[in-house]
C-alpha cells in the first residue's frame, strides 16, 4: 500500500542505540511512498553513520547548520529554513532525553533542534519517538518534558517495554519500526471521531461441544480489526472484543479476547455504558450446543453418532440496539450482515428486525479470510455501495460515513 504517498518527512536521529532501528524505519517510510530527508545530530553519528541513512533514503544526510550546499536548488546557506519548509512532518526517532529537554526550551544550537524551532507550527507536525533507559524515562524531569512538549503541540509517541541495551528491563525502548510506521500513518488520518468511544466486536465465536471440540465459522476478524484500527486513527478511544483469531492488535486499541457468544455479550455489556458507537462485525454463532460435555465424547465402537441439540445464542447487536441508549442513539449501533445471496433485500430486512440505524451488507463467502471486500451501507433512506477495496480502505470510508452520521446526531 502507499499509505504515505505524497508525504515528505524529515527523519531526525539523535544519540541513542535505537538509531539502528531508524535505518529500518527509514526504509519502511519510503516503502509506503514517503520521501525522507534524514538529519542527524553529532551524537546520533556515534551510533550509525550518515552513509547508511544516505543509501536508504537516497538523499544526502544533513548534520550541520553551517552546511552551505543548496537544498532543492536553493543555495542561501540556510538548511534549517529550506529543510523545514518542504516537510509535512519532522519525525525524531530516536529522540533522546537530552534532545527532548532541548526542544522544550526552544534551544537551537545544532541543525535538528534549529529545524524544529524554525518550522511553521501550523504546517509541519513534530512527531517524537522517545528512546532511553527506564530510569531516565521515569524521571520526573523527563515526564514533565513529555507533558509540556505535548502541550506545545508535539505528538510524543508511547515507548515500548522490555530488555534494554544497558541490560535493564522496563519502559523506555523506542517503538519498533513497524509500530512507528503505523503511528505515523495514523497521524495523517482525519480526526473525525475525536472524543468518541467506539466498541467493536470481531471474529468468530467458538461454542464448545466438549473440552476438545466446538462449533465455529470461517470469519477471520480482518474487517473488524481494520475497523478498530480506522476508528483509532480517526481519534476515537477503541475497545475491541475479539473472538478466537490470531491477528495482531491494532496500535492503541484495547483488546478483550473472548470465546463464546455469551462471553462476547458479557464483555460488550460491560463496556457499552461508556461507548458512544457500537460496531458489530463479529460472526456470532447463532446456536450453541444445549450443553457442553465435561469430558471428551468417546466413540464406543458401535458406529453410533452423538446426538447434539442446540439452543439459540443471545443476539448481541439487537440487545444493544434495542437498549434505551441504543434506541435514543446515544449509543449509535452499526451491524454487519454476512449473506450468501440477495444482499440488499436481506440486509434491509435484517436492519429492520434488529432495529439498527445502519447495517452494512457483505457477501460472506466472498470476504471471509480475504484482504479485500465490498460493502453495501443500508439505512432508512436506502443503500450506498462502497466499491471493492482493501478492508482497511473500506474501514476508513465506513468510519468517515459513521462520523458524518453521528455529527448529524448533534
Ligand atoms: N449478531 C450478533 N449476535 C448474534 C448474531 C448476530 O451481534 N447472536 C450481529 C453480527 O455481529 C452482525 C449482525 O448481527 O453485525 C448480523 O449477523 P448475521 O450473522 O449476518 O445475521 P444473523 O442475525 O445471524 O441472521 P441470519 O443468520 O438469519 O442471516
Amino acid at each position: 500500500m502507499n499509505e504515505l504517498a505524497g508525504k515528505h518527512i524529515v527523519l531526525g536521529l539523535t544519540g541513542g542505540i535505537a538509531c539502528y532501528k531508524a535505518a529500518e524505519l527509514c526504509r519502511a517510510l519510503i516503502k509506503e511512498g514517503a520521501t525522507v530527508q534524514v538529519v542527524m545530530t553529532a551524537a546520533a553519528q556515534q551510533f550509525i553513520t550518515p552513509v547508511t541513512l544516505q543509501a536508504l533514503s537516497g538523499r544526502t544526510v544533513y548534520d550541520s547548520q553551517w552546511d552551505a550546499r543548496p537544498v532543492n536548488g536553493v543555495g542561501n546557506n540556510m538548511p534549517h529554513i529550506n529543510l523545514s519548509r518542504e516537510a509535512d512532518a519532522i519525525l525524531i526517532a530516536p529522540c533522546s532525553a537530552d534532545f527532548m529537554a532541548k526542544l522544550l526550551h526552544g534551544r537551537a544550537d545544532d541543525l535538528l533542534s534549529l529545524l524544529c524551532l524554525a518550522r511553521p507550527l501550523d504546517k509541519v507536525a513534530l512527531l517524537i519517538a522517545p528512546a532511553m533507559n527506564r530510569e531516565m524515562w521515569a524521571h520526573p524531569a523527563t515526564q514533565r518534558n513529555v507533558a509540556r512538549l505535548r502541550a506545545d503541540g508535539a505528538t510524543v509517541f508511547e515507548v515500548g517495554s522490555g530488555d534494554q541495551a544497558c541490560g535493564e528491563t522496563g519502559d523506555g525502548r523506542m517503538l519498533e519500526p513497524q509500530e512507528l510506521l503505523e503511528e505515523v500513518i495514523a497521524f495523517f488520518q482525519p480526526k473525525t471521531l475525536t472524543g468518541q468511544q467506539v466498541l467493536v466486536t470481531a471474529g468468530p465465536t467458538y461454542e464448545a461441544i466438549d473440552p476438545v471440540r466446538g462449533i465455529t465459522n470461517l470469519s477471520s476478524g480482518k474487517m473488524g480489526f481494520a475497523i478498530a484500527r480506522a476508528a483509532r486513527e480517526a481519534g476515537a478511544a477503541v475497545t475491541l472484543v475479539a473472538g478466537p483469531v490470531s491477528l495482531a492488535t491494532p496500535r492503541g486499541v484495547r483488546r478483550i479476547d473472548v470465546r463464546s457468544a455469551r462471553d462476547m455479550l458479557q464483555a460488550v455489556q460491560e463496556h457499552a455504558p461508556a461507548a458512544t458507537v457500537f460496531i458489530a462485525t463479529a460472526a456470532v454463532a447463532d446456536w450453541r450446543p444445549a450443553s457442553a460435555a465435561e469430558q471428551k465424547i468417546k466413540k464406543d465402537g458401535s458406529g453410533k453418532t452423538p446426538e447434539l441439540s442446540f439452543v439459540e445464542n443471545p443476539d448481541i447487536l439487537a440487545t444493544l440496539a434495542q437498549s434505551p441508549r441504543g434506541r435514543s442513539r446515544a449509543l449509535y449501533c452499526v451491524g454487519f450482515a454476512a449473506e450468501s445471496h440477495d444482499l440488499l433485500a436481506h440486509t434491509q430486512a435484517k436492519r429492520q428486525r434488529k432495529e439498527v440505524p445502519l447495517l452494512v451488507g457483505n457477501i460472506g463467502p466472498a470476504t471471509f479470510g480475504q484482504d479485500d471486500n465490498a460493502l453495501l451501507l443500508v439505512d432508512e433512506l436506502g443503500a450506498t455501495e462502497l466499491a471493492r477495496a482493501s478492508k482497511l480502505s473500506l474501514a476508513r470510508q465506513l468510519i468517515a460515513n459513521i462520523a458524518n452520521r453521528i455529527g448529524a446526531r448533534g
